[in-house]
C-alpha cells in the first residue's frame, strides 16, 4: 500500500501524478517492476513505474491512446530490444531474477513470458506447424509423437482444436481472423510460458470471436500469469482481477479492478473510465 494522494480537489488540467494511487504491489507477484523509465531516443514514454503482476491474475493495462500501454507491456519480455533506440532502466524481475541482468537470455525469456499481438499473425506455415515451431526450436519434444501431442493439448487449450483437427496441414492464415488469434494463443502456450501478454487481442475481432477469447483468458489465468491490454473498459471489467491505469507515461492508479470501476480514487481514472476523455 502507497500513499494515496488525492487529486479530486485539483483543476482537470493541472491534475498531478506525484506517485501511483491504490495498491500497486501484492504478496503473491509472478513479476515486480520498480521505478521503470523507457526512452525512445531523447523522448521518455515511461516515467517510474512501479506495480506487481499478481500470480495466476488477470491485470489489465487501460488508459488513453499514447500513454504508453504497449511501451510498458513490450519491457516485460524484452520485446522492445528490436527497437535500436528503445532505453530501458529500472528494475523488471520475473519470479526475483532480472529480466534485463546479464545473466537473462532474451529468447527464453520470451518463452517464459509469450505475447499476444492485437493483429493475429501466424506464421506462414500450417497450423501444425504455427503450433509444434517453438517447443521444436526449444527441444520440448523428443520425438514426434511427443509433439503431436504438445501441439493437440495446445491448440484445445486455445480452445481451437475441434475446429482445426481435420486440417491440421493447411495454412494458419487461411483461418477466420479469431481462430487465427486462438492459433496465436496456442502458439504462445505451446513453449509452456509462465506469463502471456496480450496487447488488444480482440480489437480485431467481433463481438462472439472476442467472447471467445475472453473466456479463453478465464481459463488461461488458471494456469498463467497474464497482462492485457485493452480500449474497452466493459473487457477489462470482465476479465481482469487487477487494473493499472496509465497517463501520459505515469501510472496513475492501479488496484482490484472491482474498485477501479466502482470507486477509482484518482479523478484522472475517474475522468477516463466514465468516458470524460480517452
Ligand atoms: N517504436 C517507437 N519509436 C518511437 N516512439 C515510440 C515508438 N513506439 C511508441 N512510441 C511513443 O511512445 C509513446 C507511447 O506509445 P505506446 O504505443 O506505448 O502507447 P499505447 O498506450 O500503447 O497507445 P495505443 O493505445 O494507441 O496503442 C507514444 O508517444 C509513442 O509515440
Ligand atoms: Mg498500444
Amino acid at each position: 500500500m502507497v500513499d494515496i494522494i488525492s487529486a479530486k480537489s485539483l483543476g482537470s488540467n493541472d491534475i498531478k501524478i506525484d506517485g501511483a494511487v491504490g495498491e500497486p504491489f501484492c504478496d503473491d507477484a509472478k513479476m515486480s517492476m520498480r521505478n521503470v523509465d523507457v526512452f525512445y531516443g531523447d523522448n521518455q514514454a515511461i516515467h517510474d513505474v512501479s506495480f506487481d503482476l499478481e500470480k495466476n491474475q488477470v491485470t489489465a493495462l487501460i488508459g488513453p491512446s499514447g500513454c504508453g500501454k504497449s511501451t510498458f507491456l513490450r519491457c516485460l519480455n524484452r520485446m522492445n530490444d528490436l527497437i535500436p533506440i528503445c532505453n530501458v532502466k529500472g528494475s523488471l524481475q520475473l519470479d526475483g531474477e532480472e529480466i534485463y541482468g546479464k545473466q537473462m537470455d532474451p529468447v527464453l525469456l520470451r518463452a517464459r513470458v509469450g505475447m499476444v499481438f492485437q493483429k493475429p499473425n501466424p506464421f506462414p506455415k500450417s497450423i501444425y506447424e504455427n503450433v509444434a515451431y517453438g517447443p521444436k526450436i526449444h527441444g520440448l519434444a523428443t520425438d514426434k509423437s511427443e509433439l503431436d501431442e504438445i501441439v493437440e493439448t495446445s491448440l484445445r487449450k486455445a480452445g481451437l482444436f475441434n475446429e482445426v483437427k481435420d486440417r491440421l496441414d493447411q495454412p494458419g492464415t487461411g483461418l477466420s481472423g479469431g481462430q487465427q488469434q486462438r492459433l496465436c494463443i496456442a502458439r504462445t502456450i505451446a513453449v509452456s510460458p509462465e506469463v502471456i501478454l496480450m496487447d488488444e487481442p480482440a480489437s480485431a475481432l467481433d463481438p462472439i470471436a472476442t467472447a471467445v477469447i475472453e473466456e479463453l483468458i478465464h481459463e488461461l489465468k488458471e494456469k498463467y500469469t497474464i497482462a492485457i491490454v485493452t480500449h474497452s473498459m466493459q473487457q477489462a471489467a470482465r476479465v481482469s482481477q487487477k487494473t493499472a491505469y496509465f497517463h501520459l507515461g505515469k501510472l496513475v492508479e492501479m488496484g482490484d479492478t472491482k474498485q477501479i470501476f466502482t470507486n477509482p480514487r484518482h479523478e484522472l481514472t475517474e475522468n477516463y473510465i466514465s468516458g470524460r476523455f480517452g
